[in-house]
């Protein structure tokens, strides 16, 4: 597919033209996953990384942890564009203005729930000549679509806001947490570099070796037997003593044994994956940040070690 392509795609469905949607086309607005309590778990300084994450935050923080060779590979097509957009917009606008313009809810621009600058195009235009520097094909698309689209409003269908609060999304992030670390962020995000590769994990090849492979929670859009085959088939991706974050999951114990959906019974994970289950880590969870409070039930990472 080529950006020509993609813009047709995009401005027909934001437009509203429906046809069936392919699976993994909607990019993710902001991670659904906790990174900022997972990501210390992982020494990414100076490492390679292999990642998915439409939303663009596993490559944004895994950078400014380190990450020197990272490539995101996923199946969504607004991928790349979305994520050098984030990347440009780090770089031009400042904190308040960031979240005014990614956000779908920012409690302090808008009290009834949507923020009416999401998208806004005046700061497009202050994103837009940065972008064009960083990578023209992204300038690209972004600068058809505010041609093509009829609202610019209209560019959220291109989006999954799955995690739409922003405490939350704030909270999950290295760089979001407050205005401090988002300063910090400009200066650090102006030499990232990323390779990004369009495909499907499962019946795409994925070329290179890597210290570190983040699946995100992918895991819970797969039965374990293909999450199974996904972890046996990336172990060839991964250096002697790399590591995998092979699942995410969403307020569980680890002796939890309630098997009404088999990812989240430990007795059964512990077992189907003993071959490649070696660490596991407590993250804080949503509720946790939304309520400043600890709770008992924590987000669980499950981690695979070849060494
Ligand atoms: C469950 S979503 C979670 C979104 C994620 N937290 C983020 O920040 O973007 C997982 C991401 O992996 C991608 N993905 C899922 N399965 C994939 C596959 N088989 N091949 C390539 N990408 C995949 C999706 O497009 C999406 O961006």
């Amino acid at each position: 597919m080529s950006v020509i392509e993609d813009i047709k795609s995009a401005s027909d469905r934001c437009n509203g033209k429906f046809y069936v949607v392919p699976a993994f086309w909607h990019a993710y607005s902001f991670n659904t996953e906790n990174i900022g309590g997972y990501i210390d778990h992982f020494d990414l300084k100076g490492k390679s990384l292999l990642t998915v994450g439409s939303s663009g935050e596993q490559v944004i923080n895994a950078h400014l942890k380190g990450a020197k060779d990272i490539t995101l590979f996923d199946a969504c097509p607004f991928a790349k564009y979305y994520t050098w957009l984030k990347i440009a917009a780090i770089i031009s606008l400042s904190y308040e203005e960031y979240i005014a313009y990614f956000m779908y809810h920012t409690s302090k621009v808008c009290g009834t729930g949507t923020n009416i600058y999401r998208f806004n195009k005046n700061l497009f235009e202050k994103i837009s000549p940065v972008l064009k520097v960083l990578d023209h094909e992204s300038y690209y698309f972004w600068s058809e679509m505010y041609k093509k689209v009829r609202e610019t409003s209209s560019l959220r269908f291109l989006f999954k806001d799955e995690e739409k609060r922003a405490k939350v999304i704030k909270g999950y992030s290295l760089y979001l947490d407050n205005e401090e670390n988002y300063l910090k962020a400009k200066k650090a995000i102006r030499n990232i570099s990323f390779k990004y590769v369009r495909g499907n994990l499962f019946s795409d090849s994925v070329t290179g070796c890597f210290d570190n492979v983040f699946l995100s929670n992918s895991c819970t859009n797969y039965s374990p037997q293909e999450l199974l085959l996904l972890i046996k088939k990336l172990e060839d991706n991964l250096k002697i003593d790399g590591r995998m974050l092979f699942a995410y999951l969403y307020e569980v114990d680890f002796d939890n044994n309630d098997d009404s959906n088999l990812m989240y019974c430990m007795s059964f994970v512990k077992e189907y994956f003993k071959d490649y289950l070696d660490e596991h880590y407590q993250v804080k969870t949503a509720k946790e940040i939304l309520w400043n409070n600890e709770r008992d039930k924590k987000d669980l990472i499950l981690v695979h070690h070849k060494k």
